[in-house]
This record gives C-alpha cells, structure tokens and sequence, in this order.
C-alpha cells in the first residue's frame, strides 16, 4: 500500500496548500531526485515553496498544480481534463500504467485509506453496510485483463474523415487501455448487502467534484467478471485510475467503470441520471430518443468491434518493407481475424494475429507493408469470433460516441 504523505493545515504556508498540491510537489521534487524524508522535513519548514526550491524546480506559475491529474502527461496527448495514450508507445500486450489514458471529469481526487469508506445502500438491498479498505482487500480476490475504452474514442475522426464535427473531446484513437485488473466480484459486495428479489439497477458513485456517477443493470453488475478493483498491473490502483477502487466493467463503455467510488446504489427502480440522459447517450436524426424514456437518447451500454493501427496520426515512415502494428478488440468475445488494405484497393489481406487472445482483452496485430514513397491511406478491419465486423459506415451522432469505421489511417513515407 502506498505511504500517505503528510497532511499540513492550511495557514502553514499560502492557502493553496492542499493535500493536492502536497502530492503533486512531491512527483515534481522525486523527479528531481529528492529523498522522502528529505521532502517531509523541508515542507515542514517552508512548504511545497521551500521544497521546489531546495531540488532546483521553480515555484509553480505554469499551472500545473492545478492539472486534474497526478502522473507525469508527458507522454500522452494532453487534454484540458484528460490524456491520450499514444499507442505506438506501448511495446507489448499490456498498457503500463503510465501510458495508460486518463479521463477525468474532475481532478484526481485524494484519498486517505484510513478514514476510506464505501457505502452499499439503497431500497434494493437488505442491509445497507459501509466496507472498510482492508474489508475489500480481505474479501476474496480475481484477476481479469480487460481493455478499457471511453465511448468518445475516436471522435476527432467524425470531422476529420466523415466531415461532421461531433461536440466533445477531440480524441484520436488513444482513449483505449488494457490492463490486468485485480479486485473483488462487484456481486460478492452486493450480495453481502442482500440484493432484493426486485432489484433493477446499481449505481456506482465517485468521491471525485460532482460524483460522476452511471448505473448499470442488475444483471451486469452480478456478472462474476465486473470487479471492484484495488489494483492495476499488480500495482496499488494509481490516483488517477480510481484509487483506491473502482469499478472494472468489462465490454462496457469507460464511463461504466466508476473510479475513487464512494457509494454503491441498489434500486428497485431504473435509475436516470446525467450520464444516461443527456451524456453517454446516441442522439441524432438516426438515433430517435426512446419513448417513455427520460434520456435525450439510446443509454450507451456495450462497446463495440475496432481496430487501430499504433502509429501517430498521421504516420511517417521510411521507404521499405515496414512491420506495421496495431490493437484489435470487441466486447462480444476474441477476435477472429484482423485484415488490410492500403489505397482504396478493396483488397483485404489477412494481418497476424498475436498470442495472448483472450476473452475481455484486446489483441495484437501485425502484417508486413511494402512502404512506397508518397502519401497513402492504411486501413484495418477486425472480425470477432461471432461474427461482428467494422462497418463501411456508422449513422452520426452528435455526441461522437461509438465511431468504428475502418479508418483511413494517414501514412506519408520518405
Ligand atoms: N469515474 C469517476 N469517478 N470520474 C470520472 O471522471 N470517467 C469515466 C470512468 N470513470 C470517470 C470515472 C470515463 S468516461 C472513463 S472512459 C474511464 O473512467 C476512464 O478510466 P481511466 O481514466 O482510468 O482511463
């Protein structure tokens, strides 16, 4: 378990020290080499002022220690509240976790384990009871690699490819993780609360600004695979993937998958909520909302089938035999086959598929691309073992959610 660091009154230095900024003048000293107690004792004396001080780093005027999130963004694409992983930075089959996309509607919330409780209530359960963080790491333990996706990856490319700006983040293809997730069954909790006969829906609550909040049904909440996870890649889950536990959905849109989760709601009633009203939800002229139905659109619940190639966009390459790679993945079971094309040739080759190939995660490609100097377009197209398959076309929605066309990857070789 991570050691907490010390947690100063305000008044002992200006009144912007929280334990935020505490945490976060701490990654800057530690970057610059500088000890634990060496830190404590300098912020005792003269604050996070006397502490970036003593290693060399300026005050901070840059903003960062308003980021909304705590680890290093250097290697990501930065968003005013989020950061996109750029995936041909990962080398293997799992994203590390500091590579791993942050999507926070509010900063990173601190959380002290101590006085931590999460609270199982709601007239759909029998015995509304409050678990300590011990009481969730005591109970018994499940791993589970799953791959993570925000509903709006991809969207940047409604205006970029299809030509109609979807309102939202901006993000390419890198609002996509996988991880080995390890926690207890979410049903092992609720079960242990009593989970009515009638009981409909289950809402998972954030301790972060504003509760981001998303319920789910009873069913998939008491799916042996949908985890409260404590930890992340065999690490203490990090601050900014829900520390201490969050919800892992697996197959279902990110937004499911409530992180720093505070309160767990059962209800014998659905429950209707901002983020499956008016957020998370398809709205367009092709997706009619759904009568007697209080939501502005179709509630986004499971995932579907993409593909991406781990290259920037737009690439760069040398001319010559190039080993192109990429990520596959559906939340209807293992992929089957991944296939390209490159140039509107229609010709769709089979790429190779790369073990692991599991059920929940996503799968490795690669196929070998005679790079010919000028500028051309890469395509990718996964099928999965039932069947499903990108489509040529997708209707527009206006929040941008759920894109998995196969894209018109932009590669420029030298
Ligand atoms: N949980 C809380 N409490 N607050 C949030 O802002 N964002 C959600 C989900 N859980 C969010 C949250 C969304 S939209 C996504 S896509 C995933 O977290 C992203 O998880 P990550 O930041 O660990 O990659």
């Amino acid at each position: 378990m991570r050691k907490g660091l010390p947690m100063l009154r305000s008044g002992h230095e200006s009144g912007s020290l929280t334990p935020r900024s505490v945490e976060q003048t701490w990654r800057r000293c530690r970057n610059h080499g500088m000890s634990r107690r060496q830190f404590v004792e300098l912020l005792s004396l003269g604050g996070c002022a006397a502490a970036l001080a003593a290693c060399g780093a300026s005050p901070d005027v840059s903003g960062e220690a308003v980021q909304p999130w705590v680890k290093d963004p250097s290697p990501f694409i930065r968003y005013p509240t989020n950061l996109e992983t750029r995936l041909e930075l990962i080398r293997g089959f799992i994203t590390p976790n500091d590579l791993f996309f942050v999507r926070n509607h509010a900063p990173t919330p601190h959380i002290d384990v101590e006085t931590y409780r999460l609270r199982v209530e709601g007239d759909g359960v029998e015995r509304p009871l409050e678990l300590t963080y011990q009481d969730i790491l005591d109970l018994s333990g499940q791993s589970t690699i799953a791959y993570l996706e925000c509903a709006g990856n991809w969207r940047s490319f409604f205006a970029k490819v299809l030509g109609q700006t979807a309102a939202g983040g901006q993000w390419g293809t890198g609002a996509v993780g996988c991880a080995s997730w390890t926690g207890c069954s979410l049903s092992a909790v609720l079960r242990l609360a009593g989970v009515r006969r009638n009981a409909v829906d289950v809402n998972l609550l954030g301790l972060d600004d504003g509760e981001f909040n998303r319920p789910m049904s009873i069913e998939k909440a008491m799916d042996p695979d949908t985890l409260l996870a404590y930890a992340m890649n065999g690490e203490t889950l990090p601050a900014d993937h829900g520390f201490p536990i969050r919800g892992v959905v697996p197959g279902w849109a990110g937004s499911n998958s409530v992180k720093w989760l505070g309160r767990i709601v059962v209800s014998t009633e659905k429950l209707w909520v901002r983020n499956n009203t008016t957020s998370y939800v398809l709205v367009g002229p092709d997706w009619p909302a759904e009568r007697h139905h209080p939501a502005d659109g179709s509630p986004i619940t499971t995932l579907n089938i993409k593909s991406t190639l781990a290259l920037p966009w737009p690439a760069n390459l040398q001319r010559g035999s190039r080993v192109l790679r990429g990520f596959a993945y559906s939340p209807h079971g293992t992929i089957a086959r991944v296939e390209w094309s490159a140039d509107d040739d229609h010709n769709w080759r089979p790429a190779r598929l790369l073990q692991p190939i599991l059920e929940h995660a996503w799968v490795r490609f690669e196929f070998v691309w005679e790079a010919r100097p000028g500028s051309h377009t890469v395509r990718v197209r996964a099928t999965d073992a039932r069947g499903n398959t990108q489509p040529e076309a997708v209707p527009f929605n206006e929040k941008g959610y759920l894109l998995n066309i196969p894209l018109p990857h932009p590669v420029d070789v030298a």
